[in-house]
């Protein structure tokens, strides 16, 4: 049995007041739901104060990104090692770090490896643009992806994988949950293939892109679904306790 993961990715949204409000409005519905690992990405510069707020609580944080180094000569970095006393999951490689700042599989690759080497646990992000998805191209492109990322990894059952298409984020135009679920299946073989079976049936692989309230159930009813990747609806407390909720309802 795979423990459903949600987390929601905040992206570049909140101020340090903003996400504390945030987290304060969901915190106590959020913490009733059993069944369901709870993750909030919000941006580095919030982490220190939710972690505050987040004592003693069964809700864990990851932040958005890190560097490929230690430490050192690299202005504006943030690198693991500032991150693993403040939350316990780093996302890597989103579509958008890959697009608008150019992060490659190779970059990609080091970024996970020293997530693992620092007690990180990587959330790591695959998908297809939409032109790849109409050209059919999706399975080859993801397992590419899947391939490049994990190269030189120790199997770890830490790994969670979030299945994205880039033409559902933001876009309001989700995959289906069918389509998510074979993809996903598909991605579980690839990760078999590189980590073993045993590994490869272990570890979460979530689906992100337009997920909401309204169809949290199309996805979390796939078996090959274990949990969401969440950004716009993430950023209102009671959407996202909504998903969370049905999720613990749906996997029990
Ligand atoms: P949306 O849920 O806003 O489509 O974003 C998905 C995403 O990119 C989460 O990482």
């Amino acid at each position: 049995m795979r423990l459903p993961i949600i987390a929601g990715n905040w992206k570049m949204n909140t101020t340090v007041s903003e996400a504390v409000t945030l987290v304060q409005e969901m915190k106590a519905t959020l913490e009733q739901v059993e069944g369901v690992e709870r993750v909030l990405c919000p941006p580095f510069v919030s982490l220190s104060a939710i972690k505050e707020l987040l004592q003693d609580s069964p809700i864990k944080l990851g932040a958005q990104n890190m560097y490929f180094e230690e430490k050192g000569a690299f202005t504006g970095e943030v690198s693991p090692r500032m991150l693993v006393d403040l939350c316990e999951y780093v996302i890597l490689g989103h579509s958008e770090r890959r697009q608008y700042f150019r992060e490659d599989d190779n970059m990609i690759n080091k970024k996970l490896k020293l997530a693992l080497k620092s007690g990180l646990k990587p959330i790591l992000c695959v998908g297809e643009k939409l032109e790849e998805n109409e050209a059919g191209k999706t399975e080859d492109v993801v397992s590419h992806q899947v391939k490049a990322a994990l190269v030189g990894i120790e199997p770890l059952k830490e790994l969670v994988i979030a299945y994205e298409p880039i033409w559902a984020i933001g876009t309001g135009r989700a995959a289906s949950g069918e389509q998510a679920n074979n993809t996903i299946g598909f991605i579980r073989r690839i990760a078999a293939g590189v980590l073993g079976e045993n590994i490869a049936a272990a570890i979460r692989i979530q689906y992100g892109g337009s997920v909401t309230a309204a169809n949290t159930a199309e996805f979390l009813s796939q078996p090959e679904i274990d949990g969401a990747l969440v950004g716009g609806a993430s950023l209102k407390a009671a959407e996202f306790v909504s998903i969370v909720r049905q999720t613990a309802e749906i996997k029990k």
